[in-house]
């Protein structure tokens, strides 16, 4: 049985039956119009607590562009019966004012690791989802909370907010779910016309031939502008940024012993894409 929430109260109120009889709870936040990467979570989560909640919330606070929030796709029923499907016991699906009641004045901002690409790319975007996903912790109580590695900066962001706030959730990253020809879910793949989307799987297959080149030993820059113009003789109207960081705190690679990882966000068609891979 799925139920739906909308009220901190009633989510409060299950939750701490379910702690009661010494269940695991994990959470899977997410703003809906769910496709097979948030279900991988969702299983994920389902394979290691014993009760798990899906979020659905389009948070207004993380959009810089108000047409993106009101064109973000609300698919609800869609989504209930889809987590009812993977075995989620529980959605909660608050209205804004439920999340944010008059005289909400808090802002939580990570600083560091928020700035670089999607942070210069997007102003207070990360402000607006260290502070929902601080205030899922706090509403959800969970033990464990799963994020996609699609979304890497974010998940390098809530992993540095729940160090530095002593939150008691263990964060789990999973991996990025793709469509068989690479291209990486999002939801807003469907905003890809037909012609688009047969050449969207190009902004993986770059990454990854960018990621071979600079392991041949081609110099990171010129690896990153040969992807840059692979991608614009595509049909990328332009590529925001590409380039390699290090893993965790996204600053310029300069310690050769730890993790790097390949960033990038292009748009085509219209629409923004993002991917990131190990290198
Ligand atoms: P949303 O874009 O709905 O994504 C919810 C979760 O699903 C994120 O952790 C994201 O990384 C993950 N995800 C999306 N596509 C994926 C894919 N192809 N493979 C694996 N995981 C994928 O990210 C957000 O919502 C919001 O910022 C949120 C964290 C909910 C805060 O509002």
């Amino acid at each position: 049985m799925t139920v739906i929430l909308r009220t901190v109260a009633d989510l409060r109120a299950l939750v701490r039956g379910w702690k009661a009889e010494g269940h695991l709870v994990g959470v899977v936040p997410t703003m809906g119009a769910l496709h097979d990467g948030h279900l991988s979570l969702a299983r994920r989560a389902k394979a290691e607590c014993g009760r798990v909640i899906t979020t659905i919330f389009v948070n207004p606070k993380q959009f810089n562009n108000p047409d993106d929030l009101k064109k973000y796709p609300r698919t609800e029923d869609a989504d209930a019966a889809l987590l009812r499907w993977v075995g989620v016991e529980a959605i909660f699906a608050p209205d804004p004012a439920e999340v944010y009641p008059a005289g909400f004045v808090t802002n939580v901002s990570v600083g560091g690791v928020s700035q670089p690409l999607e942070g210069a790319s997007r102003p207070g975007h990360f402000d607006g989802v260290a502070t929902v996903v601080a205030k899922l912790f706090g509403m959800t109580q969970a033990d464990r909370a799963y994020f996609g590695q699609k979304d890497w900066q974010q998940l390098q962001v809530v992993q540095r907010l729940v160090a530095d706030l002593n939150l008691a959730v263990t964060v789990v990253g999973c991996e990025t779910v793709r469509d068989p020809d690479g291209l990486a879910m999002s939801s807003r793949n469907v905003r890809l016309s037909a012609a688009a989307r047969q050449k969207a799987p190009a902004l993986y297959a770059a990454m990854l031939a960018a990621a071979r080149d600079f392991r041949a030993g081609v110099a990171v820059d010129q690896a990153m502008s040969r992807a840059t113009a692979t991608l614009l003789a595509e049909g990328f109207d332009s590529v925001e940024y590409i380039d390699l960081r290090d893993a965790e705190t996204l600053g310029p690679m300069t310690d050769p012993t730890r993790p790097l990882r390949m960033l990038a966000a292009a748009w085509l068609d219209g629409v923004r894409l993002i991917d990131n891979i190990a290198v």
